[in-house]
């Protein structure tokens, strides 16, 4: 089908035109260039990958795509015919649907409200049938393969790994023509990428295009029949997806050779004789039920599991974000409790977390990049309760320079980056205060290849200079490249450690579905 594919396009003048294509479409947001000339086209029962750095236009393509926002210039078709989307509905009714990377769910409505929200079926009266809702949802989710979504939860009550997955159920229920896919997996685990590249290869086969997103190169070329690669704004090449290495689709996203960095393992660092944190049978909540492990000074120690096998719910009780029901932990030899986040930030040691949803527990969206990063460190950078703006404003410029985020953006509020950027300015914020703890829960999710090596780059120099961190990624490659050790949970209590040479993506794995023995 791929070859077929190509060779249509390429020896024909076009026959059939492309389902969707875009062609030399630009736009500014003041001062920032976020297209510049910006083409590609996708065939009917294509999948084409859309890669770039953070900020390189990806989103702004989409919602281009999705009526949201209004290009500059350039022509948009859909099967050949000019189209000008105005608005969502504009979008919708030239077949074209979405999956957003900032999620477009209704917090307090349920599953099923979100999944039917303007398909509400309607009982005799006219008015919504609550029973009926429910029914119907319930269809849709098993038709999806997504029975395990709890048709009559609340959103916010959800994970964000759930809340991703309704997301995509929900732009494929309308079976578009024109299926747009922004990063939909960067919080999913192997089996629901499995499940998602399962339900959208099911609508290719009924000759819908689609458009996905992401910045794991892994998934583009196991996915994606072709891939364009975006670069300020441009796109700078498109390639034949199973025939395109890592490092070619990365020298043309970076415009340069890729720093060897991200593919050699890091060296192990030694852990040293007293661990700093030490959990013990630690529970609480339904998820938790007994993890214990350790983290040694200058450690960088990985946690893996399948979603909802409680690896959230610890990261949030170590913080004082959850309650502990049983069990102990002790930071420096003693034990502590905290009631609240703030007691962890506070406390002695310092203890912080990179949390899963960062744009609604990590960052003040309408501040600046500056008074967010700096915002938990301001004691640091007052002197007798003043704010030495100078000395604050170099070190923000500096972590902002680690992080590869433009340092011209430093009084930009935080809702206008990109959202790979908005994820480095939390940790970056963090990376400020001194904490001698960290946990940072899938610090790397959404973010591009470049910046991923310059954030691992940062978490070894924090554990090198005598930190210890414990590192939850949904993306195992990353567990094996950055952890000496690696705990595995399974059904709410750590199963397995595994040290050294025995770290691997297969026995992580195996660990992870609960296989008896690895
Ligand atoms: N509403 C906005 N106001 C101002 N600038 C914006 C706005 N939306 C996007 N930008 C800017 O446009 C550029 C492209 O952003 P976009 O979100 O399209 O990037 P992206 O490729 O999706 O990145 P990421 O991988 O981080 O999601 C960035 O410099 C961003 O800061
Ligand atoms: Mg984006």
């Amino acid at each position: 089908m791929h070859a077929d594919l190509l060779g249509a396009e390429r020896s024909v003048v076009v026959s059939t035109p492309a389902a969707l294509s875009v062609t030399g479409v630009s736009k500014r947001f003041g001062a920032t260039v976020a297209l510049e000339s910006a083409s590609f086209a996708c065939e009917r029962s294509e999948v084409h990958g859309l890669v770039g750095e953070n900020g390189a236009g990806k989103s702004t393509l989409v919602k281009i795509l999705s009526g949201l926002v209004a290009n500059d210039s350039g022509t948009l078709q859909v099967g050949g015919r000019q189209v000008r989307l105005w608005s969502a509905r504009d979008a919708g009714k030239a077949g074209i649907a979405t999956a957003f990377q900032e999620l477009s769910l209704i917090p307090h409505f349920t599953v099923a409200q979100n999944l039917l929200l303007g398909h509400e079926p309607v009982g005799r009266l006219g008015l919504v049938s609550g029973r009926r809702l429910l029914i119907r949802a319930q269809q849709v989710l098993d038709y999806w393969e997504a029975d395990r979504l709890p048709v009559d939860s609340t959103v916010a009550d959800l994970s964000l790994a759930d809340r991703q997955r309704l997301e995509i159920v929900k732009a494929l229920r309308k079976e578009p023509q024109i299926l747009l896919l922004d990063e939909p997996t960067s919080a999913l685990g192997p089996r629901d990428v499995e499940w998602m590249n399962r339900q959208v290869w099911r609508l290719t086969k009924l000759g819908s295009a689609v458009v996905f997103v992401s910045h794991r190169l892994g998934e583009v070329r196991g996915f994606c029949n072709r891939v364009t690669v975006l670069r300020n704004g441009r796109d700078v090449g498109t390639l034949e997806a199973d025939q395109a290495s890592d490092e070619q689709i990365m020298r043309l996203m970076l415009g340069k050779e890729v720093s060897a960095q991200y593919r050699t393992k890091a060296a192990a660092i030694s852990s040293s004789d007293e661990p700093v944190v030490e959990v013990e049978g630690l529970g609480g909540g339904r998820e938790l039920r007994s993890a214990t492990l350790t983290i040694g000074r200058g450690e960088i120690v990985g946690v893996a599991g399948l979603q909802g096998h409680g690896q959230r719910q610890l990261f949030m009780t170590l913080f004082g974000a959850a309650r502990r029901d049983r069990g102990s932990i002790r930071v420096g030899g003693r034990p502590v409790q905290f009631r609240h986040p703030v007691n962890a930030v506070r406390s002695r040691i310092g203890i912080s977390l990179v949390p899963e949803d960062r744009k609604h527990e990590g960052l003040f969206l309408e501040m600046s990049v500056r008074d967010n990063m700096s915002l938990p460190s301001l004691s640091r950078y007052s002197h007798l309760g003043l704010i030495t703006e100078r000395s604050e404003r170099s070190a923000v410029l500096g972590i902002l320079q680690q992080l590869n985020v433009d340092p011209r953006k430093i009084d930009d509020s935080v809702s206008s980056l990109s959202g790979g950027n908005q994820q480095k300015i939390v940790i970056g914020k963090w990376l400020m205060n001194g904490s001698q703890v960290m946990l940072l829960y899938d610090p790397t999710r959404g973010v591009d290849v470049g910046s991923k090596a310059e954030i691992f780059q940062l978490i070894r120099m924090f554990a090198s200079k005598g930190g210890s961190a414990l590192f939850y990624s949904s993306d195992i490659e990353e567990l094996v490249h950055l952890c000496s050790r690696v705990v595995i949970m399974y059904r709410g209590s750590t199963v397995r450690e595994l040290h050294g040479e025995e770290v691997s993506r297969e026995a992580i794995l195996s660990a992870m579905v609960g296989a008896e023995d690895s």
